[in-house]
């Protein structure tokens, strides 16, 4: 199998190789693991980063003085293995606090406390070197859409997140945030439920340039949206700044299985799109390869660390075999005949207005109906030889 190293930038979040497994139906079925532990059981397995949300490093109702003995202790263990900690993100969920949200609750003094919480873990992120903060509004929503005012929502989402970008503007953090979309789970409705209405609340944004995406495989798969399409116009529009990776089988609860467990054809196209690009040649992701997931309830911490290698080693092999997919000729031949690269032409010539293009009769007037209508557009050959691929038989 391949060996995950430090150059495939694969990092994960404390709280997935940390989780204890607790569910709604019972208790823990395993021990808490030691932040320390876990950063020197992820370097020693391959991985370069690890993440995580204030509450999963420091316990709530910690002292000062425990917060900082936490966070020395946390520092040394990275100094000692070299992982880094390329992003941070705030528990807004977990607190009875937050049960009708963090940045739309309607209690405003909810909403002043939540903003607070990120400012604190904020100045963490910063000391620690993260690049990006992620905000996913897990309690952001309702159940009763009678008593939620969801343009006010908005409104105090914005009002959030733009006073937290200053904060980070004047204290020279230079940090990016990247919104993660879900479309419910915990709560009924969440609020920028898919990528989609993500970016579009973006676009509203005071510091929009510096707001991007954290889109979670499963997450998409939730709400039957294809995650490699929904990624791809991220990147169209310069917005990914961070991915969640994992696995689901199709529109459940919220699985957070090892990525590729799941959907595995699709994951092979995130993998193709992130490493490659455009089947034309557009921009690829340079970011971090981020697991999101949650180890089986079933597991000891032997099969958790099993499952955090099984993320590693499924994207390597992936990434392998979308090479192989790309180099072969046959391939190369067939993605011709389907003519993939005219899509990137301009529909018009250059300097072409609509004035022009109502000049061109063989444009409509005399536009060969009857071929376009019976062609082929041989995509068939392209998915056979990209399954064919996918399990070794090419
Ligand atoms: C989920 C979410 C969370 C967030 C994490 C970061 O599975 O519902 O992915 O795990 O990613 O809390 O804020
Ligand atoms: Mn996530
Ligand atoms: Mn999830
Ligand atoms: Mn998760």
């Amino acid at each position: 199998a391949p060996q995950p190293t430090r150059e495939d930038k694969f990092s994960f979040g404390l709280w997935t190789v940390g989780w204890q497994a607790r569910d709604l139906f019972g208790e823990a079925t395993r021990p808490v693991l030691a932040a320390v532990e876990a950063v020197h059981k992820l370097a020693e397995l391959g991985a370069y980063g690890i993440t995580f949300h204030d509450d999963d490093l420091v316990p709530p109702g910690s002292s000062p003085a425990e917060r900082q003995r936490i966070i020395d202790e946390f520092k040394a263990a990275l100094d000692e293995t070299g992982l880094v900690v390329p992003m941070v993100t705030t528990n807004l969920f977990a607190d009875p606090v937050f049960k009708d949200g963090g940045f739309t609750s309607n209690d405003r003094s909810v909403r002043r406390y939540a903003l607070r919480k990120v400012m604190r873990n904020m100045d963490l992120a910063a000391e620690l070197g993260a690049q990006i903060y992620v905000f996913w509004g897990g309690r952001e929503g309702s159940e009763v859409d009678f008593a939620k005012d969801v343009r006010a929502a908005l409104d105090r989402y914005r009002e959030g997140i733009d006073l937290l970008a200053q904060y980070s503007i004047d204290k020279g953090y230079g940090m990016r945030f990247a919104i993660e979309p879900k479309p419910n789970e915990p709560r009924g409705d969440i609020l920028l439920p898919s990528i989609g209405h993500a970016l579009a609340f973006i676009s509203e944004l005071e510091h929009h340039e510096m707001v991007g995406i954290n889109p979670e495989t499963g997450h998409e798969q939730m709400a039957s949206l294809n995650y490699t399409h929904g990624i791809a116009q991220a990147l169209w529009q310069g917005k990914l700044f961070h991915i969640d990776l994992n696995g689901q089988k199709g529109p459940r609860y919220d699985q957070d299985l090892v990525f590729g467990y799941g959907d595995l054809l699709q994951a092979f196209s995130t993998v193709d799109l992130l490493e490659n690009g455009a089947p034309g040649g557009g921009p690829t992701y340079d970011g971090d390869r981020h697991f999101d997931y949650k180890p089986l309830r079933t597991e000891d911490m032997s099969g958790v660390w099993e499952s955090a290698l099984a993320n590693m080693e499924l994207y390597l092999a992936l990434r392998e075999r979308a090479r192989a997919f790309r180099a072969d000729p046959e391939v190369q031949e067939a993605l011709a005949a389907a003519r993939v690269a005219e899509l990137s032409e301009p529909t018009l010539e250059p300097g072409e207005g609509h004035e022009q293009l109502a000049a061109d009769k063989t444009a409509f007037e005399d536009y060969d109906l009857e071929a376009a209508r019976t062609q082929g557009y041989g995509y068939a050959r392209i998915q056979r030889l990209a399954l064919e691929h996918l399990v070794r038989m090419r």
